[in-house]
Parts: structure tokens; sequence; C-alpha cells
């Protein structure tokens, strides 16, 4: 099965292929994401996609029943780059699709036309586990056993959780900014023993030094620049399928931050349609807060596209880049998931946006935030970004550009609990961030992991790490 996978580069005019145990993050040739490609026709690919139902009489957790069990893998014909001993799984993916009638009508919406999908429901709280799942497989065939990624804090969550699950000598090693991460997710980083470094900097400098960590230290990155984690998160979209008895909805909508549930979307039904196994394609829309719109600005206001495959307006993401570090402009948004200014997928997202035929809307932090108590009070509550999609979809209804009986599917990426302190703020005002203490105290936990905090500083960096000579 392994044989038949491959990396390849997204650029049509590069399409370099590499194999899938190659450790690569972007195209040694031209610089470009990489994609994890496969050769179909020598592939088993079911022929309908209510092939899949037949897993939901699992056989058990053992062997494939494991399998069957998670919601990404039981998708598994669709992602074949591991043999199945070799998956990493905790039960991922059993989220729930809720048919949503009162917020519907809150926009006007016909009954039976609203959808949310509740992704805070995975093991660690987000839809991060359907790509962790995915990465640590490949992580676990490469044979390694430190990871790490930089966090706005549900990456840190799902990384930490599944690293010793995975392997119990891995070490799982979270870069997150200082004041910049929700407290639940905090909490779940330094509770499954990850070595936290919180650097003094936003997620955009976590970002980059991790990048350079990993590479000088040998450490694999976990981030969704790694391709192997949106071939998990592709599994969102054919369980909202499943759960619409394959009927494909006219819309989905996706709050955007680095851009990697958007862009997995994309490759998702660029593959089925490809493969027959959809008759249409639903549109995208994918919602940035106003305080983090570097997609909006560049979509809507600048002409990005994605041109069959070249950039369109290509110089206009570096006129833009040039801008923010002229100005040190830097992403703020209560939505603290999103909060992100120089996305890494941007490319993808630009692809899945043209396959989906995407819109790009922006959303301010007080509409962010109506809609999250929306959510809490119709359905089962969610975190500030996830909320950015409803918001969205009250957006584009009042645009007119859905209409009443249009069906639409919101994506809600995290669970209520990540953040509590956003919700008691708006509903009593009180800011329990500005009452808890800034800095760790002695504790005597006998299993205590507090956060090291480290200089955006590369020799810092790896000091913490246990590597004092890197210069
Ligand atoms: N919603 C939540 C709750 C998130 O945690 C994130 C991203 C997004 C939406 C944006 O998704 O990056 O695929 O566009 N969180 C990352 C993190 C950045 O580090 O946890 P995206």
């Amino acid at each position: 099965m392994a044989d038949r996978a491959f990396q390849v580069c997204i650029n049509p005019d590069c399409a370099a292929t590499f194999g899938i145990t190659e450790v690569l993050f972007s195209c040694p040739k031209c610089g470009a994401l990489l994609d994890v490609g496969y050769d179909w026709d020598r592939l088993a690919v079911p022929k309908k996609m209510d092939f899949f139902e037949h897993r939901w009489a699992t056989k058990g957790l053992r062997s494939e029943g494991r399998l069957d069990f998670s919601g990404v893998w039981r998708f598994r014909e669709l992602m074949p780059f591991a043999e199945p001993e070799s998956i990493v799984t905790i039960g991922e993916g059993r989220t729930v699709l809720e048919q949503n009638d009162r917020i519907g009508r809150e926009f006007g919406m016909k009954s039976g036309r609203v959808f949310l999908q509740y992704e805070g429901l995975n093991p660690s709280g987000s839809f991060k586990d359907n790509g962790m799942t995915a990465a640590f497989t490949i992580a676990r065939v490469l044979g390694r056993n430190r990871v790490a990624c930089a966090s706005t804090g549900n990456t840190s969550a799902s990384l930490a959780m599944f690293a010793h699950k995975a392997d119990p000598e891995m070490q799982g090693i979270v870069f997150i900014g200082s004041g910049k991460i929700a407290y639940g997710k905090l909490s779940q980083a330094l509770d499954y023993g990850a070595l936290t470094l919180q650097i003094e900097g936003d997620f955009d400098a976590c970002m980059k030094r991790v990048k350079e960590v990993a590479d000088r230290l040998g450490i694999y990155l976990m981030n969704s620049m790694n391709p192997f984690r949106l071939e998990g998160q592709k599994a969102i979209m054919y369980r909202i399928l499943e759960a619409r008895d394959w009927d494909v909805p006219d819309w989905v909508i996706v709050p955007g931050g680095n851009l990697g549930n958007s862009s997995a979307f994309g490759k998702a039904f660029l593959e089925l349609h490809k493969l027959g196994l959809v008759p249409r394609v639903p549109r995208l829309a994918v919602i940035n807060a106003t305080g983090a719109n570097t997609l909006y600005t560049l979509y809507e206001q600048r002409g990005v596209r994605w041109d069959g495959g070249r950039i369109r307006n290509k110089s206009e993401i570096d006129a833009l880049y040039r801008d923010f570090d002229s100005r040190g402009y830097k992403a703020h948004t209560i939505a603290s998931a999103i909060e992100i200014s120089r996305p890494v997928n941007l490319p993808k997202c630009l692809r899945a946006l043209d396959v989906m035929n995407g819109v790009v809307r922006e959303v301010s932090d007080e509409v962010i935030l109506e809609h999250k108590a929306m959510v809490g009070r119709y359905g089962f509550g969610c975190e500030p970004a996830s909320a950015a999609s409803v918001a969205g979809l009250h957006l584009l209804r009042d645009e007119g550009l859905i209409s009443p009986d249009e069906s639409v599917v919101c994506i809600l990426t995290g669970h209520e609990l990540k953040d509590p302190d956003a919700t008691v703020k708006y509903h009593t005002g009180i800011d329990m961030k500005s009452v808890m203490p800034p800095e760790p105290k002695p504790t005597h936990g006998k299993l205590a992991n507090h956060p090291i905090r480290v200089a955006d500083n590369l020799a810092a960096i790896c000091a913490a790490l246990g590597e004092p000579r890197v210069e």
C-alpha cells in the first residue's frame, strides 16, 4: 500500500515527487508546499461511498476493528499511505453532525438546512486529532521519538496527548506564544507531559522558531505544513457526507487560521470528484477574524488566486508581509486559535478556494462572541474561533449569497471548555485571565510540569531543549 503513496510538489511546473519516508516540509527543488499523492489506479478504492458504512459494525478494538472505530481510519482507502499495523490511533474523529434549526431560523434559513459539525468532541477537544493521528503514524513509520509544533493551543494539546500514546519514549515539544493561549489548552499540554516552551512572541514567531529548531536538532515537525496532517483532516469531510447519507451539502463554512483545514477539505473533494465518488463539490467559505485577516485581504481585496497551479498576483503576498514587517504588525483577536498573520498553508487554501468555488469573509471579535453565545444557547457550545463559521453564515445570509433553502455545514473546530474565560467574560464581564497569576509558582505535585519561559532566540531555545552548544 505504502509503495503507492508518495509526496508531490503542489506547483505543477515542478511536480517533483519524493518517497513518503523522506522528511520534507517543502519542495527541495522549488520551495512550494508538498501533498501526499496516490497512485489511485493501483489501489483498491471503493466504487461508492456507502462501502464505508459496514464499518459501523465494528469488530471490537483489536486488529482492523481498532481502525474501524476511528472516524479517520474507517476511511483508510482514501488516505492509503501506511500499513494498518503502523497506524497510531486514539479513537479520534467520533464526532457529531447536528441539524440545528434554531440557529438556522435566526438567519432566515428553512428547517433542515443548517448543520453544525462538532469537532470539539475529539479526544483532545479539537479537530486537530484528525490530523495528528496521521502525522503520528508517519512519525512512527520514520522511527522518530522527538516531535514538535508551534501552536495557538489546540495543536499542542493534541500533539501532547498523542505523544505518549504513540510510544512511551516519545517526547512531545510544544512552542506557544506568551499570553496567547487559552488556559484550557495550556492545561492540556502540561497535564499530558509535553515539554512546553513559552516563547516571548506570538504564534508567527513560534512557527518560525520551531522550523529552525526542528531543522537543527532533527526533531520531527507536526504543524500542518507536514502534508500527512492534512490527509487525516480530509476525514472531517467524509464524516459530514456520511452523516448526510452521502448527500453533498451546498456549503461548508470553516474558520481560517493557518489554513490547514480549508486546504484539507479542498484536497478531499478534489480527490473524491476525480475518483467519481461524489456527484458535485460544495462551495467553501473561509472565515477570518478581522484582527487576523491575511487571507481575506489577499483573496477578496487584492485578487490573489490559484490559477491552474500558478498564484495570480503573488507579489501582493510579499507586499503585504513587507508591510507587516515595516509596521511591526501583529495579529490580534479574541479568537486566539486563529490569531495568525502568516498562514503557512496559504497556497493550498487558494487551491481549495478554486476547487470549491470559495469565498472568504472577515468577522469582528464582537460578532464572533455573539455567535459563540448562540451556539452555546442553542447547541453544544464551542470555543471563540469556531464560532467564526456561524458568524460567517450569518454574514453570507445577510449578503444574500447563501439562500434560505441551501444546505450549510458550519465546522465547529474546538470545544467550549477550551476557553472558559471567554465564556465567563461574555456572561459576567469578569476577565478571569487578569485574576490568574501570570508567573508559574512552585508546586508540590509529583507530576508537575510547568512551562519554561524562553526568549525568542534560537540559542536560548536549543539550550532549553538540552542542546546548549547550538549557536
Ligand atoms: N479553530 C480552532 C479551534 C483552531 O485551534 C484553529 C487552529 C483553527 C480554527 C484554524 O484552523 O489553522 O486549519 O485554519 N489552531 C492552530 C493551533 C493554529 O495551533 O492549535 P486552520
